[in-house]
């Protein structure tokens, strides 16, 4: 099977029309590259709901802040390539700036994540970011007009993020959240886990360890929200993390929840440096 390589806007249009016409249903499932198992998982599940399945690689710099790892993001082409054959996935869609953002990436129409959604947890820590990855996964919709997008559940605040903004701005893509896979240790696949060193790893499966203990504590009726989440973040400090948050929020909004009135839905989420990588996590949990 031969993937299709895409990269100027012309080519994309072409085979954007062409597609079109034929009535196939497309799928769409962004990415920075560096792909992994958790990036193909993604591309099963595109598979089974789409005719052409559209992978972009694309390293985003308006989502990157100043002193973040844009420079160093783990760009591997080749290995990306071979993987998506593998996938069969249909095309790859790799744009230089200058397709995604034709004025320069300093100065472009921006599409201005909601501050309730944004402005909290990982936007505390990286304003700005959200703003960046919407205006480039809406640059990516117009351009490929997929039927359907699919976004991993890891990337929990955006995935929501990108929900929005396809409800507000009336896009017409379906998006479709992915299950989070997950090395044998427990530890959430990323890109970001290649600058960890073979200890660091396993130390990095904590996270997802506080995660569970915080959602037994909710399910066996501890209701002190704030100690719960103050307590996870000591256990993972003392464990050599520099946590950013632990926070239980509600499932749908990620508002701040009280212990008297918790809605039935429920998300646990992390943030945490370690040796410098920032991670995260997150995990559902329902209280009956
Ligand atoms: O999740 C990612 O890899 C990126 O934020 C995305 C959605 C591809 C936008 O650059």
């Amino acid at each position: 099977m031969s993937l299709l390589e895409l990269i100027s806007r012309d080519e994309l249009r072409q085979q954007v029309n062409h597609w079109q016409q034929q009535q196939r249903v497309v799928a769409l499932v962004p990415t920075m590259g560096n792909l992994h198992a958790g990036h193909l998982s993604l591309v099963q599940l595109a598979r089974q709901q789409a005719d052409v399945v559209v992978v972009s690689i694309f390293v985003n710099p308006t989502q990157f802040g100043a002193g973040e790892d844009f420079g160093n993001y783990p760009r591997t082409l080749d290995s990306d390539r071979e993987q998506l054959i593998q996938a069969q996935c249909d095309a790859l869609f790799m744009p230089g700036v200058e397709a995604l953002y034709p004025f320069g990436s300093e100065e472009f129409t921006k599409v201005q994540a909601p501050a309730s959604l944004a402005n909290t947890l990982c936007g505390l820590n990286r304003p700005g970011h959200f703003d960046g990855v919407l205006s480039v996964v809406a640059r990516l919709f117009n351009l490929i007009q997929p039927q359907l997008a699919i976004f991993g559940e890891k990337d929990f605040q955006q995935l929501l993020l990108i929900r929005r903004m396809v409800m507000d701005l009336g896009m017409p893509q379906k998006i479709i959240p992915a299950r989070t896979v997950r090395v044998a240790s427990g530890l959430a696949m990323s890109s970001r886990n290649h600058y960890l060193s073979d200890a660091a790893r396993q130390q990095a499966t904590l996270l997802q360890q506080t995660l569970h203990q915080v959602a037994t504590q909710l399910q066996t009726g501890k209701r002190d929200i704030t100690g719960l989440e103050t307590a996870a973040m000591d256990s993972l400090r003392e464990a050599g993390f520099d946590p950013d948050y632990v926070a239980i929020r509600d499932a749908e909004t990620l508002a701040t929840v009280s212990g008297s009135e918790l809605p039935a839905a429920l998300r646990i989420l992390v943030a945490a440096r370690l040796n410098g990588t920032r991670l995260i996590d997150n995990i559902a949990c329902s209280i009956k």
